[in-house]
């Protein structure tokens, strides 16, 4: 598979800050001296975490060796970063204080069994806290993998590659009840951001570096090639330029479990 890259990644890094520090700001732990960022990519945010808890030792994962490279050059005591696969991850029972995994876990199949998991690893006080693009969402590029001339392509290619295929989000309800029955207070929220993108094709550029990624890696270069091109189009007729940029309408929920 294509690898992530930071600097594609970082390209819109005001916008995809935001709902991080959105979610953070819900956290009700105090005093923290455990906190993992799961998917952390170029670790930008998770930087964030060492002000918010700075008695804390912060240990970033992610997948992608280049968004561990890049997080890596961030020197600071508090924080570490390691290589690994968030759905392999399990904290020792009562060992954590905060789990974070902000816009990761979109790429992590299994919801049902992971987050109980996540939640035995919260200490007394401890929180997860994370945030998915809402199930349902399809910028486009969703139809147009179903068109006649990609559908036969992508749709066993999709199956090959893995459970991006069909999104393993949940839908709010279903966290709240997965983590009530772990032992959590649950605040699950929904917000739709209203970003406005400068430049020529933004939200082609946006999606590139992350929820296009399945697709093109499910080509060969050529058909690639076309898909993205008829994927740009479809973008620029949903999200038409406009003289102030271009309006991406970007639906998000968040789900904070708090161990009392
Ligand atoms: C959209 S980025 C979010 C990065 C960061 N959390 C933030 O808020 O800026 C998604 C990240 O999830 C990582 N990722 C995808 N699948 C993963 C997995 N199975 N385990 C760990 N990280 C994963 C990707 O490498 C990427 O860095």
């Amino acid at each position: 598979m294509a690898s992530w890259d930071p600097q594609q990644y970082n390209r819109f890094a005001e916008e995809r800050a935001r709902p991080f520090r959105e979610l953070v700001a819900r956290i009700p732990t105090t005093g923290a001296v455990a906190v993992v960022d799961l998917g952390c990519g170029p670790g930008t945010m998770t930087a964030t975490l060492a002000e918010r808890w700075p008695d804390a030792a912060i240990l970033g994962i992610d997948s992608s060796p280049q968004m561990i490279a890049a997080a890596t050059e961030l020197q600071s005591p508090q924080l570490r970063f390691q290589l690994g696969d968030a759905g392999q991850w399990r904290p020792q029972r009562g060992s954590v204080d905060v789990i974070v995994a902000n816009a990761s876990l979109q790429w992590v199949d299994d919801h049902e069994t992971l987050l109980p998991a996540w939640a035995a690893g919260l200490d007394d006080g401890g929180t997860l806290a994370f945030q998915v693009p809402i199930a349902s969402y399809d910028p486009g590029f969703g139809q147009v993998a179903g068109r006649p001339r990609w559908a036969p392509l992508l749709g066993g290619a999709l199956e090959a590659i893995g459970p991006r295929s069909a999104t393993p989000v949940l839908e709010a309800p279903e966290y709240v009840r997965l983590l009530g029955a772990a032992g959590l207070t649950v605040d699950a929220w929904e917000t739709t951001y209203y970003h406005v993108l400068p430049g020529d094709d933004p939200v082609f550029e946006w999606f590139k570096g992350t929820g296009l990624r399945p697709y093109l890696d499910a080509l060969s270069p050529d058909d690639a090639e076309a898909f993205a091109a008829e994927v740009r189009e479809e973008l620029r007729i949903r999200y038409p330029r406009e003289p102030f940029g271009t309006i991406l309408p970007f639906p998000r929920l968040f789900v904070v479990g708090h161990r009392a």
